[in-house]
């Protein structure tokens, strides 16, 4: 997959989108009803995925992202070089607050972030942008 900063030519990100998407359909979202899909990729072109899973203690929901980075840890999956985000939005959805630090967590600051939705919007990010100055495990050494 040819996907770069620049890159917001959709075909590119279609295997992102048709993975992301299919988890949407699985969220655990009977609270706010806002069902999102996460999709990331590694280096060996695995894909790994996460939808949000919501609690009735509302501040136990976890986001689509964080499950997806933390199904590829589980998978012991290579470097993740990008992510995208699934809604059935107008508006693109973007990561949280919470999630953007994870994602600094696992992507390197020029890895990508993309958001797509069922009419074809693609907005790509790099993760500096969504989280400048971002307190990384590489500061703890
Ligand atoms: N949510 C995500 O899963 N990812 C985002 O990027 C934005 C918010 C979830 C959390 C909650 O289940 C629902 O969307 C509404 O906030």
């Amino acid at each position: 997959m040819k996907l770069n900063k620049n890159n917001t030519n959709l075909n590119d990100w279609l295997p992102l989108i048709s993975q992301a998407k299919k988890s949407a359909s699985k969220a655990y979202a009977p609270y706010s009803k806002f069902h999102v899909g996460a999709a990331a990729i590694d280096t060996n072109n695995n894909i790994y995925t996460g939808c949000n899973v919501e609690n009735a203690s509302y501040g136990l929901t976890v986001c689509a992202e964080r499950n997806c980075l933390s199904f590829a840890v589980n998978q012991e999956s290579s470097t993740i070089t990008a992510l995208l985000v699934y809604t059935q939005q107008e508006k693109l959805t973007p990561p949280c607050g919470a999630c953007r630090q994870v994602i600094a967590e696992f992507l390197s600051q020029d890895a990508l972030v993309a958001s797509a939705n069922h009419l074809d919007h693609l907005k790509v990010w790099t993760v500096a942008e969504l989280l400048p100055d971002a307190f990384t495990p590489q500061l703890l050494s």
